[in-house]
């Protein structure tokens, strides 16, 4: 595995780390507490480039490689996993998929927009029976004429509330389980399409997570993605290239409350010294940066796996199986080193730690991970 960094990639993590250090990290507390990102920041992150960063560049994109999207990923998770998670579920979830499985017609249609951060776009796979199973799912599309009539609801859908186009999963027949499956292209202003309420988080609070309600909405036939009866592998593809994506925040969100406990240890002085010097300390330093070290490898690993144009799952399920449970551990044990001021809201590791903890969930639960995981290995 090259771990070389080439100019390119160097160069995003430059301009990134510049953004996120200056526009988005002074303000992070304050996206947690108020429980919205900006729209300024939103548009200064497409202005960056960075709402297209992997949509090749024929459409407007920046055609940037894997590896450059975990790096501009952690980079911005270091600063407020909020933000980063806006940019992940653009390029990973909705454009790669539209990219990938999408018409010509379709790919000239939606990527243009959502490259330029113009349109914002949502991945609604997620029902309240319809969790870690899936293909559980209850929405309905059925065929009429050139149209389909999709009526149901998704629930803990990022972006939710404001996208303007939903990569959106519906049953077309039932009697074939998980093959009735079919995926479709929705937009904001469609009649019978709403967003329904915004949920209140624990972390990740500046994260827009709604339902989205479907009441008789009729969607052209041209605007299905795929086949019928192709929806739930679409949506099994997309989300291996989105778990990188959610791997990479909770290496972000790990690295920054490492550096933030590393400091914190040289300050802070107790029985008559930095508690640096004692060794209780050292070894939770020692474990926290070795575990990320370790993270950091295996995100990279499924970054070069995905660009190899094989088959990735094993290798993206290892990634965000180990970083998220990395990046909880990680702010857990930073808090421990920064004891009662760690508790505090004052000390952006609490908020570390609330914001670790949905790595280990969305985008399929580490349980879920161990699954495919356990498939790769025994297939
Ligand atoms: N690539 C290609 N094909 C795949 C695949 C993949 N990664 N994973 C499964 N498939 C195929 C299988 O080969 C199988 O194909 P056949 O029809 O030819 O047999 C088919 O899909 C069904 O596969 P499984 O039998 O493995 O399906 P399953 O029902 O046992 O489920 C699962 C497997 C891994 C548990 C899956 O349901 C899963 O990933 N669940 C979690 C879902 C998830 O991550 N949800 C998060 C949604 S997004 C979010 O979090 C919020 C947001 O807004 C971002």
């Amino acid at each position: 595995m090259d771990l070389e960094f080439n100019a390119e990639q160097e160069m995003i993590r430059k301009m990134v780390r510049d953004f996120a250090q200056k526009e988005v990290a002074p303000i992070a507390a304050e996206i947690d507490e108020q429980g919205v990102v900006p729209f300024e920041n939103i548009r200064k992150m497409a202005n960056l480039g960075l709402l297209g960063l992997i949509i090749p560049e024929a459409y407007d994109g920046g055609g940037a490689d894997m590896i450059s999207y975990v790096i501009a990923i952690e980079e911005l998770s270091k600063a407020c996993a909020s933000t980063a998670i806006v940019v992940a579920v653009q390029n990973s979830l909705v454009a790669a998929g539209i990219e990938r499985f999408g018409t010509e017609e379709q790919k000239q249609t939606f990527l243009p927009p959502l490259a330029r951060g113009e349109k914002i776009g949502a991945f609604a796979l997620t029902e309240p029976g319809a969790g870690c199973d899936a293909s559980a799912l209850i929405t309905t599309a059925v065929r009429d004429g050139d149209e389909y009539v999709i009526n149901g609801r998704k629930h803990f859908i990022t972006n939710g509330g404001f996208a303007d186009v939903v990569v959106l999963f519906a049953m077309t027949d039932k009697s074939q389980g998980h093959r009735g499956i079919t995926a479709f292209l929705v937009e904001k202003g469609m009649p019978g399409f709403s967003p329904g309420k915004e949920e209140h988080k624990m972390g990740i609070r500046g994260t827009n997570t709604s339902e989205l309600l479907f009441d008789d909405l009729h969607v052209p036939a041209a605007n299905r993605l795929g086949e019928e009866g192709q929806g739930f592998k679409i949506s099994m593809v997309v989300l291996d290239g989105g778990r990188i994506g959610v791997a990479a925040q909770a290496l972000g969100i790990a690295q920054a409350a490492y550096e933030a406990a590393l400091e914190y240890s040289k300050q802070r002085t107790q029985f008559g010294k930095p508690i640096c010097q004692f060794q209780a300390i050292q070894w939770m330093l020692a474990d926290m940066a070795t575990r990320i070290e370790a993270a950091r490898l295996l995100v990279y690993k499924a970054a070069l796996a995905k660009e190899s144009g094989e088959r990735f799952s094993k290798e993206a399920a290892m990634a965000k199986l180990y970083a998220s449970e990395t990046a909880t551990w990680v702010a857990g044990r930073a808090i421990q080193i920064h004891g009662g001021y760690g508790y505090m809201k004052e000390y952006p590791v609490e908020r570390n730690y609330r914001d670790a903890k949905i790595t280990e969930i969305y985008e399929g639960t580490s349980e879920v991970q161990r699954m495919v995981i356990a498939r790769g290995l025994l297939s």
